[in-house]
């Protein structure tokens, strides 16, 4: 079956070793199945929902397009754009949050995570950011939207805006039910300094993730300093349970060369983490290198960058703006 893909990344600095495995490196492969039509943005209006400097967000959202590329998508088969040069997304996100409840929003846990305990004095936009994600994808008629776990409730309210819209408007299958494509051993990368907590580019502790532009000294002294626990890796799957940063390493160490946990479990049987360690160090090193080598590279021409962005969103505006046509006869505009 043919698929529609959408998916985003904020630029906000610090891509890590999650978003590549949870989001970027599946960004590719579906790309590179020849049904599928896929679309990736930049979304940068979703980054200001907390304070950005206007300078480096401009980096930000370069570096962001770079690191797309540079971890193999190309702008020929994916459309790859920045959201805010796209006017439906906001147009059609204040449309829709005259359809979503404040009690579905109320619910959703990252809002309670980042805002924390001052949530007084959290954007507004932080609070209905979840609204903004479900115009993202609505606007495309997405079918599928790869995703790390954390979006999975993101997903939910976006399928409930679809089909709330859809009731009350007697519009039915206007707009598509997004289905969320989320990896299932690989879907939450954790910190390599706490395996029960995500690997997040808000955290302080550099040694908690890898960044894409870390170099190699830096991948393999992070790795090496990686929280682990005392007894040898196990030998099936269940000997993973209780054991976060076990689970973790050899998670990474999966994905990273396309072969699954039972696989992996199998290899390191046994062995002490130190021999994983060793050897998920040269492999991050072969993984990670290449792109940021490649998006540094990029990075050189500002031009390049910014003409593949506006491209692509010359591609999405054609898309978007004859939905939110749509969107408007239909509500009576
Ligand atoms: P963002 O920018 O926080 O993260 C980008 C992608 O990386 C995934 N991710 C992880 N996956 C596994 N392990 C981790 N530790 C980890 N950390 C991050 C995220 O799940 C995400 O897939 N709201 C979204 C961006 C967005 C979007 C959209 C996504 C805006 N509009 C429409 C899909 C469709 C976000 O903040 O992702």
């Amino acid at each position: 079956m043919s698929k529609k893909i959408f998916s985003g990344v904020q630029p906000t600095g610090n891509l890590h070793l999650g978003n590549y495995i949870g989001a970027i490196k599946n960004f590719v492969n579906l790309q590179n199945d020849n049904n599928n039509s896929c679309i990736y943005c930049v979304v940068d209006l979703h980054a200001i929902t907390i304070n950005q400097d206007p300078i480096q967000l401009k980096k930000n959202i370069r570096e962001t397009a770079a690191t797309f590329i540079a971890s193999g998508l190309d702008y020929k088969k994916s459309i790859i754009f920045n959201q805010s040069l796209v006017p439906a997304h906001s147009e059609a996100s204040w449309i829709l949050s005259c359809v979503a409840r404040m009690g579905w929003l109320n619910r959703m846990t990252q809002f309670k995570e980042k805002a924390g305990k001052d949530k007084e004095k959290a954007s507004v936009g932080l609070y209905v950011y979840p609204i903004l994600m479900a115009a993202d994808i609505l606007l495309y008629d997405a079918t599928h939207v790869p995703v790390g776990e954390d979006q999975k409730q993101h997903l939910e309210l976006s399928r409930d805006i679809a089909n709330k819209f859809n009731l009350d408007f007697k519009s039915p299958n206007f707009f598509v039910a997004p289905e969320p494509l989320i990896q299932k051993n690989f879907a939450r990368i954790m910190s390599l300094k706490d395996g029960n907590k995500k690997m997040s580019k808000s955290d302080p502790s550099e040694l908690s993730r890898i960044n894409l532009t870390d170099s190699s000294d830096q991948i393999s002294n992070k790795i090496k300093k990686a929280k682990t626990d005392t007894q040898t890796l196990p030998d099936n799957e269940n000997g993973l349970s209780k054991r976060p940063e076990a689970e973790n390493l050899l998670g990474i160490y999966s994905s990273l060369s396309d072969q699954p946990l039972t696989k992996t479990i199998n290899e390191f049987s046994g062995k002490n983490f130190s021999d994983l360690k060793e050897k998920l160090a040269n492999l991050v090193v072969e993984k990670i290198s290449p792109i940021s080598y490649e998006t540094n590279k990029l990075l050189k021409d500002e031009t390049f960058i910014d003409k593949i962005l506006k491209d692509g969103a010359d591609k999405a505006n054609e898309i978007a703006y004859k939905k939110i046509i749509n969107i408007k006869k239909i509500i009576g505009f």
